[in-house]
Parts: C-alpha cells; structure tokens; sequence
C-alpha cells in the first residue's frame, strides 16, 4: 500500500478545506504554525481569496462537537490523538502505589505532544495544566522533558534505547536543556519529575487495554476541573483550551 508523504497529506487538507469552504460557504485558513517547514510562508499562499467569502469563526465541523463546558475527560476522547502512552504511564505508576500526584502527573506529562505541539512539549504541557493541578504536578510535568535526557543510577534510570534510536548516537541536548536539568537536579521536586521519566515507558504490551474512564476518579481529586468548563474559565491558559476546541478559527 502506497504511504502518504507530508506533500499528499497537505494536498488532502487542502481539498478538503476547499470542500468545506463550498459546503459551507465559509473559509478556512491553517495556521502558520500548521504549515511551517512545508510552505514557504514567504510566498502568498494559493488562489487570491473571494473577498466576499466569510470564514471560519467557531468549532471546525469537521472535528467532533465539544460540549458546552467540557472536561479533561472530553478533550481526551474528543481531540487528543492517541493516549495509550499517557494512560500506561499512570498505570504503571498506580501499580508501583505511587501517591496520586505522580499518578496525575504521569497521566498527563505528554499532554503537550498528544494534543498540543511536539516541541517543548513538557513547557507547553505544563502550561496548559497549570491553572488546575498542584504546583508540584506541573513542575514534574514541564521538567521531564529535560530530565529525560540524564541518566539516574541512583533510581535505575538509564537514557533511553529509544532517544538513540531517535536521535542518533552523537545527540547532545540543547544548552538550555542542560541548564534546565541542572536547576531541576537540585530542586526539592526533583524526585516527582524522576518519577515520571520512570514510568515513561515506551515497550507497550499492544493488548493492554487501558481507557481514560479508568483515571476518571484520580482526574476528579487533582484536577481542580473550572464549573464553566475548560477554556471558558479565564484562567491563565483557558486560551490554549480554547485553542483546542477551535484550532481552525480564524481569528
Ligand atoms: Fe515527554
Ligand atoms: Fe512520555
């Protein structure tokens, strides 16, 4: 079977956006961040715009509808990708008997690379989460992405088979990584960060059958869930929920 490059798959977006905006009567422009690296940006993209054509200014109909005040549970189901990686690491470290602030936080540290953006995924994950877990939840969750890169022997932690794999032999983390790690080595936290590097565990039993249903009542006692909803709450990151309800907005 033929696979997709990135220049099918953009032409796929582009159809169907062309579909919707003649379905709909109704425009829709991706981001500059969606198109970085596979459109030269310099360059007007496309045909010139109808200037009568309206465009997209709510949900995305071509994304599942979210409800009126949705939950962490409801952007998991809802427009997360996949989260069996999120859901075994909190597994494993419900397994260990973990306290629960490990368990949320191991349940949530890729947050940023299932339903935000890959780069900087522990800084944007922890972000996002902020407003609504412990202080120590979202510390551990912004600095595994650094500590993940050095070795622990004191608790086993080795650097991972599959950074190798990933990134070669010869990869150095960038210098603000390093620094990063250093401050997070000497911090009185440090061990909740570890702890989820631990359980960041990528060699998947595939028939393992893990639901985020099963996290619902951890969800319930460390995620200060907002009555209006996730995004409609003002909080310092409701923007980025909002963003995920709506990524296709126009503005
Ligand atoms: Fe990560
Ligand atoms: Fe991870």
């Amino acid at each position: 079977m033929a696979t997709l490059n990135l220049q099918d798959m953009h032409a796929i977006a582009d159809e169907a956006e062309e579909r919707m905006a003649r379905d709909l009567d109704v425009g829709v422009v991706r981001s500059t961040l969606f198109t970085l690296g596979s459109v030269d940006r310099t360059q007007a993209l496309g045909p010139k715009r109808d200037p009568n054509q309206r465009m997209l200014m709510g949900q995305d109909p071509r994304l599942p509808e979210t409800p009126a005040r949705p939950k962490l549970i409801d952007f998991f189901k809802l427009r997360f990708g996949p989260s069996a990686h999120l859901l075994q690491s909190a597994k494993l470290a419900l397994k260990a008997g973990h306290p629960e602030k490990i368990v949320i936080a191991c349940l949530l540290h890729d947050i940023g690379v299932v339903g935000f953006i890959r780069s900087d995924h522990g800084y944007w994950g922890a972000q996002l989460v902020e407003p609504y877990v412990d202080e120590e939840v979202s510390w551990a969750i912004r600095y595994h992405q650094a500590i993940r890169f050095y070795p622990d022997e004191s608790v086993g932690y080795e650097y991972p088979e599959l950074y190798l794999r990933l990134f070669g032999p010869d990869y150095r983390p960038d210098p603000y990584i390093d620094r990063d790690y250093q401050y997070a080595r000497n911090h009185k936290w440090y061990m909740t960060a570890r702890l989820v590097t631990l359980n960041d565990y990528y060699a998947f039993d595939p028939n393992a059958k893990v639901d985020v249903d099963e996290f619902e009542d951890v969800i319930g006692r460390n995620f200060r869930q907002p009555e209006e909803g996730l995004g409609w709450d003002n909080s310092p990151s409701s923007h980025m929920w909002r963003t995920l309800i709506a990524p296709t907005k126009f503005l």
